[in-house]
């Protein structure tokens, strides 16, 4: 891992790439089951890395296509794909984006796989929703399977307990899980309105399944609605019985799934102390898709939307260390040069499935766009959208959606 490379938004050094090692082909997961978030190789012949007109040839395919195509970016994109986005955001905001773009015909979704089938589900059937690159899944999603979260549920049935418990699905899930959530009477969530979604479960019932963040759902629960330590449980989906004895499962408040993020999963206790020790009077500033020890050190916490906010909003001279994505943080950094900005760790830390969508995988998919093929579609089938779509509706009829 390389060091971070700026401070005071400047540029101190050379950026230096994360290298395709093991530990990132490992995060990919490269060429396995294309039916999980897990990705496959592209068809297709890709545009080399270093061919000099990448960016004049996306521009002319933008330009070819005019208002059929909409472009969404997510905010830890790269920067060579972000300059091509129409709108930039985080899931839920592209979603809505998507949703509200009838007349693009074409959907290109620079993020990942469980955005862009939300976007599908979101939007009609005659709007197309491209990924540039299948490979961009979710390590996260990844930790849920609909065979393992139908078996966790059989373990509440078995114990008396899933007619009192409402399942809560975090955005970063596969369709399939928003599927099986809608068809169970529960919500899904962002990190901006998880505590909200969680009100609402708990006015359906006395316990919830939350799915597959297991950060999210314990910072919200304890931090935000004053539950405890103990009255979350982890669920264990490689244990019988998820590792939990039936008592406990009928004790807890919060079932919470042992699925998390392995980029923000990265920032340590150590990482808060380090940066306080180095940056003096810096304000700590994370994704709650951190650890619970690591968003208890901090100062504050939040979406990426709002991490965007606090950072426009905070005074010329403040000085902020962020704990999320890296090209994220860094962009922040070079917008706001009046103010000091740093990584919340010294190592690099990017999503490396969000980074398999580079500049060529989009000059790619927009060319053959214009040469009307629709590559990388991604679809979802009628029922579990249908389904998934129930439980997205009850996400925004929530109050203050
Ligand atoms: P948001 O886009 O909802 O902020 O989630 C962060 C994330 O990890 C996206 O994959
Ligand atoms: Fe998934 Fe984490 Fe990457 Fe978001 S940052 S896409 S949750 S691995």
């Amino acid at each position: 891992m390389a060091v971070l490379l700026w401070e005071h938004g400047v540029v101190t050094s050379t950026w230096v790439e994360p290298s395709n090692t093991a530990t990132a082909l490992l995060l990919l997961g490269r060429g396995s089951d294309p039916a999980t978030e897990r990705g496959v190789e592209c068809p297709g012949d890709l545009p080399a890395p270093s061919d000099p007109d990448l960016v004049a040839r996306a521009t002319a395919a933008k330009a070819a296509l005019g208002d059929r195509v909409f472009v969404l970016g997510h905010h830890y994109q790269r920067d060579e794909v972000i300059q091509f986005a129409d709108v930039t955001g985080d899931s839920f905001k592209l979603a809505r984006e998507a949703a509200a773009r009838p007349q693009a015909e074409f959907i290109v979704f620079c993020g990942v796989h469980f955005m862009a089938e939300s976007a599908d589900i979101l939007t009609s059937d005659a709007q197309q929703v491209v990924l540039p690159d299948l490979a961009a899944g979710c390590s996260m999603a990844d930790m849920a399977a609909l065979p393992q979260v139908e078996n966790a549920w059989d373990v509440l049935t078995g114990s008396g307990l899933a007619e009192r418990t409402v399942p809560v699905t975090y955005m970063n899930s596969s369709a399939d899980i928003k599927g099986f959530v809608g068809r169970n009477g529960g919500v899904v969530c962002t990190s901006s309105n998880a505590r909200r979604a969680l009100e609402w479960a708990y006015q359906q019932g006395e316990k919830v399944l939350f799915l597959p963040d297991q950060h999210l759902g314990r910072n919200t629960a304890v931090l935000e609605m004053g539950f405890s330590l103990d009255d979350c449980v982890l669920y264990d989906p490689h244990k019988p019985h998820g590792g939990l004895t039936a008592e406990q499962l009928r004790e807890a408040k919060m079932i919470l799934w042992r699925g998390h993020c392995s980029v923000h999963g990265r920032f340590t206790l150590d990482s808060v102390t380090d940066v306080r020790e180095r940056v003096p009077g810096v304000n700590v500033l994370v994704h709650p898709e951190c650890r619970h020890e690591v968003v208890r050190a901090a100062d504050l916490v939040g979406s990426t939307e709002y991490i965007i906010r606090t950072i426009e909003a905070a005074p010329a001279g403040s000085a902020w260390a962020v704990g999320t994505e890296l090209n994220l943080v860094r962009r922040l950094a070079l917008a706001h040069p009046d103010k000091r900005i740093v990584f919340l760790d010294r190592a690099v830390c990017y999503c490396s499935t969000m980074n398999r969508i580079d500049l060529p995988h989009l000059v790619w998919a927009l060319e053959e766009l214009v040469a009307s093929r629709v590559v990388n579609r991604i679809t979802v089938d009628a029922d579990t959208a249908h389904h998934a779509r129930v439980a997205l509706d009850q996400m925004l009829a929530l109050p203050g959606a």
